[in-house]
């Protein structure tokens, strides 16, 4: 095994690679993100939060959930065109954006190793655990596979994207997590994207559609209350992390469809007129009986208008996939030569 000590650290064996990108910078900046939403009128939390260890079980559970139907939609256009999708990319190497437990990817991988491609996987995870366990498990599943892991945000990921190995590469971001970023954030995010993707190289993108508002509701107030809990967690994370002192039971969870915007809104409520202190980033903040904490946007998007927006970012779609009742949408685009770029 050869080891390699860079300014980000670098691990390489056979058919692994893992890269964790520094973070320290980062968690300055990430404090000031903390006391930036918390100044606002409406105040904010990152959604990022969400995802320490405890969260990203909790996401696990709702996505097994009979009210939420985006994993289980998403899984079953997957299970439908995943051959269909391998063939027309041919052998390329797989980067995955936000990877967690990989299950909708192993779909993938199944296609491309069905098809007698080389299998390569590139997934990105700001949680270097679950990225870690679910590498070690994949690379014993596939005995061919050349697995190179990225801990870290996507920014930095993207920003410094190992040179890949196969002749294409495909982007993946699944589960319509881009549904997280407002209108000017996904812009940015896009433009991210048509940086990274050399023309001809593929991007899969799996976004949650828009449909009657009481199913969208149904999926973010469970009746188990697992939302509820994982929208709590946030300030159990946050306690955690900057040494603050939320009481969780002064809090409800709150979350509901925004039929102008197009966007489920979760909010924690506070129930009492309360100052909370946030020790470590020398920090209070007050809030009023009933006043609201956003703490995520979901968007359910108009296929026609994204299609407008990927082509605008040099991303065609090539083909695209719902399921039957038109309630999630699976895009394969294709990264297209801009002014100037190809011959
Ligand atoms: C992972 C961002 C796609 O917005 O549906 C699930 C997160 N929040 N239930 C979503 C989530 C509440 C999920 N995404």
């Amino acid at each position: 095994m050869e080891m390699i000590q860079t300014r980000n650290e670098l691990i390489e064996t056979a058919r692994l690679r893992w890269i964790t990108f520094s973070s320290s910078a980062e968690s300055i900046d990430e404090g000031q993100e903390v006391i930036y939403g918390l100044k606002q009128r409406q105040k904010t939390l990152p959604c990022r939060y969400f995802y320490d260890d405890r969260g990203s079980e909790l996401f696990e559970q709702i996505c097994d959930l009979p009210e939420y139907y985006p994993t289980r939609t998403e899984q079953t256009i997957l299970e439908t065109y995943a051959l269909e999708i391998a063939k027309s990319t041919g052998s390329c190497e797989l980067v995955e954006l936000g990877s967690g437990s990989s299950r909708k990817t192993r779909l993938l991988l199944e296609a491309y190793s069905q098809l007698n491609h080389q299998l390569h996987y590139c997934p990105i995870d700001v949680s270097a655990g679950i990225l870690y366990s679910t590498a070690i498990t994949l690379l014993h599943q596939y005995p061919t596979l050349r697995l190179c892991g990225l801990a870290g945000t996507y920014e930095q990921a993207l920003a410094q994207l190992p040179a890949a190995e196969l002749e294409n590469r495909m982007l993946i971001f699944l589960g319509s997590t881009l549904g997280n970023l407002n209108e000017a954030e996904c812009n940015q995010f896009l433009t991210l994207i048509q940086q990274a993707l050399q023309p001809g190289e593929f991007f899969l993108l799996g976004v949650d559609l828009q449909k009657p508002v009481e199913i969208i509701e149904a999926a973010y107030n469970d009746a188990q209350g697992v939302t509820a809990e994982f929208n709590l967690n946030l300030l159990r994370h946050l306690n955690q992390r900057f040494q603050s002192n939320f009481d969780l039971d002064q809090f409800a969870h709150f979350a509901f469809y925004n039929s102008i915007e197009h966007q489920i809104e979760m909010h924690l409520k506070s129930l009492q007129t309360q100052t909370v202190n946030l020790q470590a980033l020398n920090f209070q903040v007050t809030l009023q009986a009933g006043e609201t904490i956003q703490t995520e946007l979901s968007r359910k998007f108009h296929l026609p208008t994204l299609v407008t927006v990927l082509s605008d970012h040099a991303l065609a779609p090539l083909q695209i996939w719902t399921d039957p009742q038109g309630w999630f949408g699976l895009l394969l685009c294709q990264r297209q030569c801009t002014t100037g770029e190809c011959p």
